[in-house]
Parts: structure tokens; sequence; C-alpha cells
């Protein structure tokens, strides 16, 4: 949560700074602000506003200003509501130190009084004020190098910083502890960010920071320093493939809508890079060391948050039906602090599109101490997670934007059935057979999704009528269960309505007291094993006179016959309905939430990149 960027170079700073931001937007957008030194008058220019980002360009037009080093920050609220008066960046009470923060300083109240007794003065409600102003306590004879690491050295938490000295407009200082932060790198120009995509715009060859350390920018140069030893660390670069116009709207209304339309390509793609002609299935990588020691694998934990939960939902049903493994989801905020009984023989798979969820990455860590094996499935390349987990399979939907996940999740969904039969040709729990025909369904879901994404007419009709709804009722069952939580998520999350997903059986034993005639059911009931029982479940829906939204297959006329309104999806093998079905759900929740007239990818209280508990 919140982003931050910082330039040196030979341009001005200022277009840079609110380009990069722009960028970043998704990361937070309560307030915004940037901080530039003015090498030649030598002053200090601050602009900040509360609001989205356009709110401080707005400022930015009336007011110009030219500066070749400044920095920047887009805000999501933890310590302080979000105001002028806490946006970042923040000055110490001499305005000699500028700085912007990305995380949280867990001890800001001891140190807050121990600084107001040595008579610092406080003017805003963040920790980051007292941050800045510990660094000041310490700066003496125009060392910030040393001020920065001793101030570091007592706070604790997990935060990223970007810096300036006022006496020294020459130079960036950066740290990371758990936060992102990449360093960009130009000629004559460096530049540094919360996440690639505020980069892109100016390079591709990115340098990932560690935790625990920080550096040093000038225009020439990025040096990189170990926080515990001092020494300077060699770190190679990185070149980022993706390109700016997967980070741009390409012509749609919303990068949500863009982002669902992405959807037969990223399952193409995945299909391509996946498999082989021989029908192999093979992931990058991969050594006989790492597939040894999956062989070996007892237990299996999908363990992430929110839309990667879901996923981990279904990737577990496959695992166990695949390969027969025991495999269990959990939600990372709980998996952290629940002592789970993970051993060495067991596989903890974090699944996560940035790679930076604060509690997933926790739950790594707690994987890690019990000795288990951990396995990342990620989006974003580099990012913590991926270099902390002992194996990394990334899903290559390029880059989420839109606050509500989508082609990132249908991404899991079908690394983790690929992954699922990977360990099931190693367990040797399917024969080549088996697994060249669960292929060959796979090979079918790209034209499959591309169908389904043909409906949205129907679904923009069934939206128009429903949109005003405060609530709404998801069912589903089997790989269907976790499509009807993350239907339910997809809506709440973008158009503020109510929604709650249940397992279909479950209706019965409570959510049926809340059928009337203004109560919708979106009805998940594919071709499956269970799809006669979920017809019953409509069945009593329409006893009791709810409002049925059915998504089925496309020629079953019994179930369009008794829905209010009916959702054709195409015939994909059972298993894998899951990533088709929730096609129509992602549009359902997009209209609603445009006839809403919400903001479909900056959602209100909401970050793309949950990076604190
Ligand atoms: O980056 P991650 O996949 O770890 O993020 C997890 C959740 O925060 C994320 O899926 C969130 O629930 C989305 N906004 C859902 O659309």
């Amino acid at each position: 949560m919140c982003g931050i960027v910082g330039y040196i170079g030979h341009r001005n700073a200022v277009p840079i700074l609110v380009k990069g931001l722009e960028h970043l937007e998704y990361r937070g957008y309560d307030s915004a602000g940037i901080a530039c030194l003015n090498l030649e008058k030598e002053n200090l220019f601050i602009k900040k506003e509360k609001g989205k980002l356009s709110e401080l360009k707005r400022e930015l037009e009336k007011h110009p200003a030219y500066a070749q080093i400044g920095i920047g920050h887009t805000r999501w609220a933890t310590h302080g509501e979000p105001s002028k008066l806490n946006a970042h960046p923040h000055v110490d009470d001499k305005s000699k130190i500028i700085l912007v923060h990305n995380g949280i300083i867990e001890n800001h109240s001891d140190l807050k009084r121990e600084l107001q007794a040595k008579g610092h003065r406080f003017f805003s409600g963040t920790d980051t004020e007292v941050a800045v102003n510990l660094i000041a306590s310490y700066y003496k004879k125009n060392n910030f190098v040393e001020a920065f690491r001793k101030a570091i050295s007592r706070l604790q938490g997990f935060y990223a910083f970007v810096a300036l000295d006022k006496s020294d407009p020459d130079t960036l200082y950066v740290f990371k502890r758990s936060n992102p932060l990449v360093i960009g790198l130009g000629k004559g120009e460096n530049f540094v960010a919360s996440d690639t995509p505020a980069l892109l715009p100016f390079t591709s060859d990115v340098v990932f920071l560690e935790d625990d350390e920080y550096a040093v920018l000038t225009k020439d140069k990025v040096k990189i320093f170990s926080l515990a030893t001092g020494r300077m660390i060699k770190r190679h670069s990185t070149r980022i493939k993706w390109n700016m116009a997967q980070a741009q709207k390409g012509g749609y209304p919303h990068f949500m809508l863009k982002e669902i339309y992405e959807q037969p390509t990223v399952l193409q793609e995945a299909f391509n890079r996946i498999t082989n002609k021989e029908d192999v299935i093979r992931f990058e990588n991969m050594t006989p060391r790492i597939e040894n020691r999956l062989r070996k694998i007892r237990k299996v934990f999908m363990v992430s948050c929110g839309t990667a939960y879901h996923a981990g939902l279904t990737g577990c049903l496959w695992m166990e039906q695949n390969a027969g493994i025991p495999s269990e989801a959990r939600v990372s905020s709980e998996f952290r602090y629940q002592k789970p009984i993970v051993t060495k023989n067991d596989l903890v798979i974090l699944i996560t599109q940035s790679g930076e969820t604060a509690d997933t990455l926790a739950a790594l860590r707690e994987a890690k101490t019990h000795g288990a094996m951990t396995l990342a499935v990620v989006n974003v390349l580099g990012s913590t997670i991926a270099r902390e987990a002992d194996y990394t399979i990334y899903t290559h939907a390029g880059p989420e934007i839109g606050v509500a996940s989508t082609k990132a999740y249908t991404a899991q969904l079908v690394t983790l059935v690929f992954l699922s039969l990977y360990m099931a040709r190693i367990k040797k729990t399917l024969s080549s057979r088996q697994i060249a025909g669960y292929l060959d369904s796979i090979r079918k879901l790209p034209k499959a999704c591309s169908k389904a994404l043909k409906q949205s007419t129907a679904i923009i009709n069934c939206a128009k009528h429903q949109y005003r709804r405060h609530s709404f009722l998801y069912i589903g069952r089997g790989v269907n269960f976790p499509v009807a939580l993350e239907g339910a998520l997809k809506l709440k999350e973008i158009s503020y309505a109510h929604a709650h997903g249940y397992a279909a059986g479950e209706m019965k034993h409570g959510p049926i007291a809340l059928i009337d005639k203004n109560q919708p059911v979106i009805c998940i009931a594919p071709h499956s094993k269970t799809r006669d029982k979920m017809l019953s479940n409509v069945e009593e829906i329409r006893a009791r006179k709810g409002i049925v939204i059915a998504i089925g297959t496309e020629n079953d006329k019994e179930l369009k016959k008794i829905s209010s309104y009916f959702i054709p999806v195409p015939k994909v093998d059972e298993s894998l309905s899951a990533i088709i079905a929730v096609i129509p759900l992602q549009l359902f929740a997009y209209h609603v939430a445009v006839l809403n007239r919400r903001d479909v990818d900056q959602p209100r209280n909401l970050a793309k990149s949950v990076t604190v508990e």
C-alpha cells in the first residue's frame, strides 16, 4: 500500500514523478504529493493534495515547478486520516530532510514521545513524520547516510523509504525492509519506485533492492549497501519484458475491462509456455533437485489472500484429485498466527499476484521456519515473495492495474491446474494418456473464454435490471464453490453492494431465510455431476420468489427455463469449468459497478497491493 517514486537526472523531475505516480495509484489514492529540490534556487518545493492524483496534477498545473531531483507519494492511509496534512512527503521540523514512506513504523508512539522530549514538534498524525524527525535527530556534519542507518536500526516494522537531504541536492537515498522498491537505471538519470510499471515509461533496466539494503543514487551511479555491514553490494540489473502498452488502457474505459478481455490470451500463453509438443508440462527453472523434493511431498498447503485464496481453494481440489496429495487452502493472515502443523515433508504454495502481500510474505517465512518446501505462484517479476520462495512459478499475466483481480486469477488457476498435473506425473497418480487427455481439455480453454466474453449483452441487460439491489447471494458446488466466493468478492469490492458466496448445499442451513422477491441469487450451475443438485437449489429459490441469475452450459434449456436470467457459458471439462464460469461474474460485477458510477479501477478504501498487516 502507498506508492513511492524518486528521480534524479538531467530532466525535469516533476512530470517524471507524476507519470510514475499515475502507474502507482493502484497502491493507494487518498492523497498524493511530491517534493523537489531546485538546484539553482536551492529551495525545496513541496506540493500535496488530499484525494486522487488528479487533484495534485491540477495544483501542479497552477504552480509549475522545475527541478532535477525529487520524490513522490500516493497514499493509502494507515496512521492518520486521509488529509493534506497527513499526505507525504513529510519533512522534519527544521525542514532539512524530506521523506516518502510505504509501510508501518510499529514503534512510532514510543519514538515520538522520545523525540518530543528532545524538543521535536509534530504536525501530522503519521508515523512517517516520526521517522523523518528521527533521521534528523541523528544528522550531524552532513553525514546523511550515518543518520539514515542509525534511524533505521531503531525503526521497527516493515517499510520502504525514499529520502532527500536538503543540503545535498545531488543524491537520493532509499531503503527497503519487506516493502518493495525497484531502482530504474537510465543514462545520466536514475529512478526508484515501488513497482516496475512506474519505471517502464523511462527504462526497462531495473535493479531489485533486497530487504535491509539501502542505496545511494546520483544521476550517474547507483550504489547498494547492506544495512548490517555497511558494505557495498554488487547487483546485476534485470531487463523487464513488460511493455508500456500492457500498462495502458488500450482504448478500454477501465483497466479492469481490458484485463477481463485479456484472459483468452493469458490462458493461451500459459498453455504455450508450459506444455511442449510431446504434451510434457515444464516449468521455467525447474531442476532435478527441486523435482526430487516435490516428489517426496506428502501434504500441500495453498496460502494466500482475497482472490488468490479463491484460486488456492480450487487449486487444492485439483491437487487432491489429480496428484492424490492431501491439500488445504488457508488464508495467509490466519495461517501465519495459527501455529500450523507443517513439516519438512510438506509443500507450502504461496499464491499472489503482487508477490508483496504482507500476510502472504509472513506465511512464507513461517512455513520456512518449519522446514517446509515453499513454492510461489506469482505474477510480478522480482517481487519479494518470488525471490524468497524456494521455487517460483510466474503466472506471466502481464501488469494487472485494476484493483479487482481478474486475469491474474485465471492465470493462477491455469498455473495451479498445470502444477497438479505435473505433480500427478511425478507421483505417478495419472498415466501419460490421462494427462494428455486433460491437456486437450485445457487447450480448449482460450477459445471457450473468448466465447464466454461474447455474452456481455445478456450480462449488461441483467445488470441494468439488478444494479440498484443492495444484497446478492452467489452459490456453487465443487470447483464452482470457490467461483461463488470470487464472484461475490468481485461485486462487493467494486460496486459496494453486499455480496456473499456460499456452497449451494449450505442454503438450507441458513441463507435460504434471506430469499424473497427482492433477493438476487447468482447460481453457478454449468454441466457437472452436481448440476442436478444445483437445479434443485434453483427450484427452491424460485419457490420463494427469489431472482435467479443462472450461469449454465449453453444448451441447458431446463436451467434456462427456470431462471430469471440465463447467462450461457461454453461446455468445458467439469473440473476446468471454474476457469470459464468466473468470466460472466467478472463482467457482471464490472457492469453493476459502472451503472452505479463507482470508481471501478480504484474502489474506495482498497489498494491493489496490501503490504501492511
Ligand atoms: O497480490 P495478491 O494476489 O497477494 O493480493 C491478494 C488480495 O489482496 C487480492 O486478491 C484482492 O483480494 C483483490 N483486490 C481481489 O480482487
